[in-house]
């Protein structure tokens, strides 16, 4: 009998849907070249029903997303609704509650994209960045005294535990073994004034390292990492970080890799529930004109398969991007690729399936 996987959808807000729509394509393209099955389940979840219902993320959706393989998630965010509801109500509430610790993100820069790093070409750039994804400033610890008086006083904590933050490097030191490329591990942090928090990550890091001495281990402050991530990107393998060091460095990755048409996320939790997701956003202007890049929501469709096993899948789905990116698309931005959303998905899927079985 064929595998089958359980696979939630949630297509979400703005152009959500239809880069969601290409990214199932290519995932029912790989699976029948494969001999797997996916079922998919779409939930209506985002700033739509939430205007319209008020409901942001009932407990009766969380128990059923609890009950799949992965979840599939397009984009958050809608114009009309204030920014932080949605993101809190929903993204951050579905990181958290299915504990997805990890955040993973590759970077990588294929052939014929355009880089903004003037010299770097596909070889220099090609690391993955760890990013813990539960803790930090993220968990919305603190408060305000005072507030919108001349003695307002905000305080924003960030939380790190012992536990939380050595299962991040132990991930991320497992996964640069596995990688097997140069095998080293940057811990990105900030000693220097964060004495408190990245003592304790540092001191975890340095312990667990011991555990893998065939892993070269480095350290460098998050404002070095952004700046040697454009002056030489090919230092890096593997990056681990906390929370908002790992928003903000993967933010400069994604555009040295060709921006957001290219990125893709996965929010992983090893013993559960992973959500993937394209990291570009909702894009309400381009909401409906087929113009998006939908190879982010492809990569991030080949990360989920990836992580469920199927790696195969994973390899072919990476092997027709590559060509779409080489010898198709002229540049990789919105509206600048020559083609429609819809057209992307069918080059990759023709790809797919004009190659040979024996892979
Ligand atoms: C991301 C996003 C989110 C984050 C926002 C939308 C809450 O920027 O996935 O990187 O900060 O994690
Ligand atoms: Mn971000």
């Amino acid at each position: 009998m064929s595998k089958e996987y359980r696979i939630s959808v949630i297509p979400g807000d703005g152009t959500g849907p239809e880069v969601i729509t290409e990214g199932i394509k290519i995932i029912e393209t790989v699976a029948d070249k494969c001999g797997f099955i996916c079922k998919f389940t779409h939930y209506d979840i985002g700033g739509e029903r939430y205007k319209e219902t008020g409901e942001i993320l009932p407990d009766k959706v969380l128990e059923s997303l609890a009950l799949s393989d992965a979840i599939y998630l397009g984009a958050i965010g809608h114009p009309d609704i204030k920014p932080g509801i949605l993101e809190k109500g929903i993204l951050l509430k579905l990181r958290f509650h299915f504990d997805q610790y990890i955040n993973l993100r590759p970077i990588k820069l294929y052939e014929g994209v355009n880089t903004p790093l003037k010299g770097k070409g596909p070889e220099d750039i090609d690391f993955i960045v760890v990013r813990e994804n539960t803790e930090g400033l993220y968990v919305g610890a603190g408060g305000c005294l005072k507030r919108g008086t001349g003695d307002e006083v905000a305080i924003q904590e960030s939380i790190n535990t012992r536990k939380g933050v050595e299962r991040c490097i132990r991930y991320a030191f497992e996964y640069c073994r596995k990688r097997n490329k140069t095998k080293r591990l940057t811990l990105c942090g900030k000693t220097n004034v964060l004495t408190f928090a990245f003592d304790l990550w540092e001191r975890a890091f340095n312990e667990v390292a011991k555990e893998y001495p065939d892993i070269e281990t480095d350290y460098a402050h998050v404002d070095a990492i952004c700046m040697w991530m454009v002056k030489n990107p090919e230092w890096f393998d593997v990056i681990v970080t906390d929370n908002m060091f790992g928003d903000i460095i993967t933010d400069l990755a994604a555009i040295i890799q060709g921006g957001m048409g290219i990125a893709a996320g996965g929010n992983i939790n090893p013993y559960g529930v992973s959500m993937f997701e394209p990291i570009g956003g909702s894009a309400p202007k381009y909401t409906g004109k087929q113009v998006i890049n939908p190879i982010a929501a492809i990569l991030a469709a080949k990360l989920m398969l990836e992580t469920l096993g199927e790696n195969k899948a994973a390899s072919l789905i990476e092997g027709a991007v590559t060509k779409v990116l080489r010898d198709d698309l002229k540049d990789v931005a919105a509206g600048k690729m020559g083609f429609t959303t819809k057209e992307v998905g069918d080059l990759v899927s023709e790809y797919i399936k004009g190659e040979s079985n024996h892979v």
